[in-house]
């Protein structure tokens, strides 16, 4: 542990669950003694988040997320274990403890100590005479010096071991380099430089650190891009190319691009708010990333079919936090940078400022795709136009727009504002029951919301959850024989959580969302959180582990005699030659 487990406690002890989480979210008592709020992790209108005072805990029945006083710092604020404890410390006017430093947070202070070293190895190499291909590409794209000073960018030369050795030289193992993803293993056991012969983007963190690289072909080969895997530092979903820039730019909105390139050449024209999603769709932790700095997001993704679908994919997540979007039009260019290259910056600007709300966007599109004075055509127009007005949230907007509609397809007002409205009670409606019809089923009642989370046998899981619960809440039960392994539970997660409580009960460790909160993932923390909020009697604890027990080997045996009949099924039906 990297904290000693009495500084923890007294950090969380110290920091009130009720009086954080209020720092973000507009808490009000509700029911019992829990306190309500609107969840700040998805987007919703009536309150589903709770905070629990006595438990220390918090809850969304929404979206599933849960956890401790460090875990919704984590989530928040974005920040890893370590980081989140420092954050509550400072708040709580704490002094940090001497760091009796976990072998894991060692080894990710090496491997960002390594990524630094590489990521001025590959700068010195363009620099050098062997850079010259590096160079030579700069100048094709156009990219000049200060922009590629700005960006670090680098140069791996067509070696198969130059950065090996000189990494080798500062100290560094293969084995640390391994696991950095700078080299790879061949067949015959040895290592060789996983970037070669590319141009080399360091991705560099917020606070600066060198996480990961992105290295592009110098020429028209595939696959163009080659990015470091995931590591201990070097996570692509959490992570935006050029963020750490961009976070410092007084523009007051942020551009969303797609590729390396694009944010590069944008940076250079004086657009220093440009990032990039590291070649992923924007997942929600980016975009919780983004609301961090800025409220106003402009998209300007490639401009082909890709480009558009993702566009659209991005405008939901962005909305979902509150974010303003507006997307970019561009004509005559696939991208941001060859827009900038053919028009210029001053062109740029005004696209910028002619970025229309999405949806004018996407009225636009849909317009777009009728001949407006075909009768019929005119008809699937106010069909599909009146569906998209449906679901704007706010009445005046419904209105403003089904009117624009109306006056596009030139026909009278009322009856297309009647439609949108009709529509919207149908969606509202099918939204309600498709939720009431989701709920009631009993295996979606079992099934953490997260899907990495999920069970493979609903009928044991409701056992397995009820043994962590027992032992979270009576650790004393960890001493009862028959305990099954962490393997025998259906979902990896549940048994991580279940080993993890195990583990702390063994060491005569105390047990609580805290403790565990560093060995857990979140989705990990969210779930325990989650059956915790189920009751149980704890004065026959014994007995009702015992029966948790039972029932986990019996499904466990029916599933493996399920196993066994299909087996046979099989067997049988090759016999009688005919193809299962
Ligand atoms: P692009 O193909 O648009 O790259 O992919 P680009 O940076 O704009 O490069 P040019 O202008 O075509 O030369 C967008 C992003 O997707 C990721 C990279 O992060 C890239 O910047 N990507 C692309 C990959 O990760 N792997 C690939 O093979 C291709
Ligand atoms: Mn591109």
């Amino acid at each position: 542990m990297a904290f000693p487990e009495n500084f923890i406690t007294e950090l969380v002890e110290r920091s009130d669950i009720t009086e954080v989480v209020s720092g973000y979210v507009r808490l009000s008592k509700k029911s019992g003694s829990n306190l309500f709020g609107l969840c700040p992790f998805h987007s919703e209108k009536t309150p589903s988040f709770s905070v629990s005072p006595d438990k220390q805990i918090y809850h969304c029945f929404g979206c599933g997320k849960g956890g401790g006083v460090i875990s919704f710092i984590m989530e928040i604020e974005n920040l890893s274990f370590p980081e989140a404890v420092e954050f509550l410390a400072r708040r709580a006017n704490m002094p940090l403890p001497e760091q009796t430093d976990s072998a894991e947070s060692r080894k990710r202070e090496r491997m960002l100590a390594l990524n630094k070293e590489a990521a001025r190895f590959f700068r010195e190499q363009l620099v050098s005479p062997g850079g010259e291909p590096g160079r030579e590409y700069l100048a094709r794209r156009r990219i000049g010096n200060k922009a590629a000073t700005n960006f670090g960018l680098g140069f791996a030369p067509a070696s198969w071991d130059s950065l090996e050795t000189a990494m080798r030289e500062k100290g560094f193992s293969d084995f640390e380099l391994l696991d950095a993803g700078l080299v790879r293993r061949g067949k015959n056991g040895g290592f060789y430089d996983t970037f070669r012969n590319r141009l080399m983007f360091p991705v560099i963190d917020v606070r600066g650190n060198v996480i990961g690289f992105s290295g592009r072909i110098l020429g028209d080969d595939e696959p163009k891009y080659m990015n470091s895997p995931e590591t201990l530092v070097f996570n692509k979903s959490r992570n935006l190319f050029a963020m750490n820039l961009a976070k410092k730019s007084k523009s007051g909105y942020l551009i969303l691009a797609e590729g390396n390139i694009d944010v590069v050449s944008l940076h250079q024209a004086g657009f220093d708010s440009a990032v990039a999603s590291l070649g992923t769709s924007l997942t929600p932790e980016q975009a919780r990333l983004i609301s961090r700095y800025t409220n106003q997001v402009v998209i300007a993704y490639d401009n082909d079919g890709a480009g558009l679908k993702a566009s659209q994919r991005a405008i939901g997540i962005l909305e979902k936090l509150d974010l303003r979007v507006k997307v970019l039009r561009m004509s005559g260019a696939k991208d941001p940078d060859e827009f900038i290259q053919n028009k210029g910056p001053e062109a740029f600007r005004k696209l910028l400022e002619d970025a229309e709300n999405q949806i004018d966007y996407r009225l636009k599109t849909v317009t777009d795709k009728y001949d407006l004075s075909v009768d019929e055509q005119k008809v699937d127009f106010l069909k599909e136009a009146t569906e998209l007005v449906a679901r704007l949230p706010g009445a005046v907007e419904r209105q403003v727009y089904a009117m624009r509609v109306a006056a596009l397809a030139q026909v009278k007002e009322e009856p297309v504002l009647d439609e949108v409205e009709r529509r919207r009670k149908r969606m509202l409606n099918s939204a309600r029951q498709a939720m009431e019809r989701e709920q009631s089923r009993p295996e979606r009642q079992l099934q953490p919301a997260d899907r990495e989370l999920r069970y493979t046998d609903p009928g044991s899981a409701a056992a397995e959850e009820g043994l962590v619960r027992l032992l979270y809440l009576d650790p004393a039960l960890g001493k009862t024989e028959g305990l099954p392994p962490p393997e025998d539970f259906s979902s990896p997660a549940l048994g991580r959580i279940y080993g993890a409580i195990r583990g702390k009960i063994d060491r005569g460790e105390a047990v609580s969302t805290a403790t565990l909160t560093e060995q857990l993932s979140l989705s990990e923390m969210s779930l325990l959180v989650e059956l915790l909020q189920k009751p149980e009697l704890l004065s026959r604890g014994e007995k009702t582990l015992r029966e948790y027990i039972d029932k986990m080997r019996e499904q466990k045996e029916l599933a493996s005699g399920r196993q066994d009949l299909r087996a046979l099924a099989n067997k049988l039906r090759e016999r009688k030659g005919y193809e299962g």
